[in-house]
């Protein structure tokens, strides 16, 4: 970093910010296989979220490949490159006051607990889609396993590439044994234990 840039305090800070709110901010992070639901259910979240005045917003690494990420393919390398901009993003909206929601694949333990070590204690929400490979092959929603096990598309999650699911998750949730509704309000419940929603 160069030696010359000097942190700037700002007026408005982030309590100001989350009394303005009137909810706490926070990054959840959803992490999965392709197909594991991490979208549909932080779709189904955020709409619920956003009915209730939260200022919410969803970060998905399907478009945020098309803009902040385009550079970035999915070697182990950019993987991790992709995971430090979306979690240094993260961090600038939850100082921002929102409720973040993620929906990144992020295969490693280690980028997840970097993002998880940029913000406050408790900020940081490990959601594991533990929904099963086969399954999530199963429905293949956008081609990709196919392509994949035709060998048309290299590094792909679950056949030849790695992924390190969740040591210790805040939640866990099982798409293919539970409802979309069922996880919404285990995501609603767990933000309210925590007082980050009223
Ligand atoms: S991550 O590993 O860097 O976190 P990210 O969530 O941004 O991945 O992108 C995953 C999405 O990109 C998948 O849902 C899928 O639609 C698409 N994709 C394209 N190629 C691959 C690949 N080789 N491995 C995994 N996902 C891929």
């Amino acid at each position: 970093m160069d030696q010359n840039i000097v942190w700037h305090n700002y007026a408005v800070e982030k309590s100001n910010r989350t009394e303005q709110k009137g909810h706490k901010p926070c990054v959840l992070w959803f992490t999965g296989f392709s197909g594991s639901g991490k979208s549909t259910v932080a779709n189904a979240l955020e709409r619920a979220l956003f009915s209730q005045g939260v200022h919410t917003y969803l970060l998905d690494g399907d478009n945020v490949r098309h803009g902040l990420c385009k550079d970035l393919g999915f070697s182990d390398e950019d993987r991790v490159e992709n995971i430090r901009r979306v979690g240094e993003l993260s961090k600038l909206m939850v100082d921002a006051g929102l409720i973040v929601l993620t929906a990144f694949i992020s295969p490693f333990q280690a980028e997840r607990d970097m993002v998880r070590n940029l913000v406050e204690d408790g900020e940081f929400i490990e959601v594991f889609l533990n929904t099963p490979l086969d399954i999530c092959e199963q429905r293949d929603p956008k081609g990709l396993y196919k392509k994949a096990r035709a060998g048309e598309i290299k590094h792909f999650t679950g056949i030849d590439s790695a992924y390190e699911p969740p040591i210790n998750p805040e939640i866990c949730l099982n798409t293919s044994e539970q409802s979309l509704d069922d996880s919404v309000q285990q995501l609603l419940q767990y933000l309210k234990s925590k007082n980050i929603i009223g």
